[in-house]
């Protein structure tokens, strides 16, 4: 364990927070003696994988951060059809969904190139170009900080939602994910629906893609759009896509005919974060330390030298005229730490 520990590496804004204490965790066996340890009784913990969708609002962290680093990657069942992968929670997500697409497995290729660890993608249930988590997640396993127990959880008890998992709501703080299953095919058809995608096809002159080559679509129409997290600060998507009453949806369509939206199967209306920014003048502001990403208006940046105020004042400041403007307040979906 160390002391005093600056977590500018371990969160992709590059805050320059200081952790009280900070411990790497390589095999799931330390975690039984950490519970047991004076430090972990008596301070309060924060488990950080990727550091990819947390923002640390003090200079100071005043606990103990656990760093989830444990790795490997295993077949536990195949056929001629289907396969059950298990991935460590430490494994890099990018390079899992890769490893997967080049062993010719579907399912995740939609996912490729979110930043993050496989640990995290199902406590906010990652999604992009049409796909989430849940839809190739067959369970995951968990160990209980009060008890040093591991518990699996199925789909169901993971509850699931837009952004959402029962990780992040009811159980929040109370496990630390270990490892993920997955269930890929060998053959499926490939999501191409998602409007980018196929215009990004045709643009490169590709009619019928192979899952690798979707796979490399997805990361070039990711990187035109959002910010390398080794050069810009950022933690991707800041804000949730709000979901609204179809009854708001169509004044608000009345006032803004071109007000772009995605029907949700419980009758309600999802509408992009990222025009509702951009409609209230916030896409490519900046100051000195942040500001709002000029490519995806949903995505806020430091550019170096800032601190998690800042960003908490500038997301204040989009909420507040998001507001003014549309009736919808947006919510974060960044963890505030
Ligand atoms: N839009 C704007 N201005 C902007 C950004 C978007 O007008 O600055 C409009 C676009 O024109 C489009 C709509 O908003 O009509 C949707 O934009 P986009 O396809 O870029 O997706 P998004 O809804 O803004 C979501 C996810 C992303 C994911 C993309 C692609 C959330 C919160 N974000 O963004 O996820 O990559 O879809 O599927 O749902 C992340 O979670 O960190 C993330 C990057």
């Amino acid at each position: 364990m160390k002391t005093n520990v600056n977590l500018q590496p371990y969160n992709s804004f590059g805050f320059n927070t200081v952790a009280k204490y900070f411990v790497e965790i390589n095999d799931i066996q330390e975690l039984e003696v950490l519970i047991t340890t004076d430090v972990f009784k008596q301070e309060k913990h924060l488990v950080l994988s990727g550091g990819n969708n947390v923002l640390f609002q003090n200079d100071v962290f005043d606990g103990l951060v656990i760093f989830i680093n444990t790795k490997g990657i295993e077949i536990l069942t195949e056929d001629e059809n289907e396969i059950i992968v298990r991935a460590q929670a430490g494994e890099d997500w990018p390079d899992f969904v890769k490893f997967t697409v080049c062993k010719g497995w579907h399912g995740l290729e939609n996912l490729a190139h979110i930043p993050g660890k496989v640990g995290a993608a199902p406590v906010q249930n990652i999604g992009a170009y049409g796909i989430e988590l849940k839809d190739s997640f067959l369970q995951c396993e968990a160990f209980e900080l009060e008890t040093g127990k591991t518990k699996v959880f199925g789909k169901e008890g993971c509850r699931f939602g837009y952004r959402e998992s029962i990780f992040k709501n009811e159980l929040k703080g109370q496990f630390i994910i270990t490892s993920v299953d997955f269930l890929l095919k060998k053959n499926a058809p490939l999501h191409l629906d998602y409007g980018n995608i196929k215009a990004y096809l045709e643009q490169n002159g590709i009619e019928k893609p192979t899952l690798l080559q979707l796979h490399d679509a997805i990361c070039a129409i990711r990187d035109a759009k959002l910010p390398d997290v080794k050069q810009i600060g950022s933690a991707g998507s800041f804000f949730k896509n709000p979901v609204i009453e179809k009854a708001q949806f169509e004044a608000l369509q009345k006032e803004f005919p071109n007000i772009p939206h995605y029907d949700e199967p419980n009758g309600k209306v999802k509408v992009p974060a990222g025009w509702l920014i951009e409609q209230a003048g916030w896409k490519g502001w900046r100051n000195e330390h942040v500001g709002v990403y000029d490519k995806q208006a949903l995505v806020l940046v430091h550019y170096g030298g800032g601190n998690g105020h800042d960003i908490v004042e500038l997301a204040r400041k989009i909420q507040d005229s998001v507001e003014a403007k549309f009736g919808i307040r947006i919510s974060p979906e960044v963890n505030f730490v």
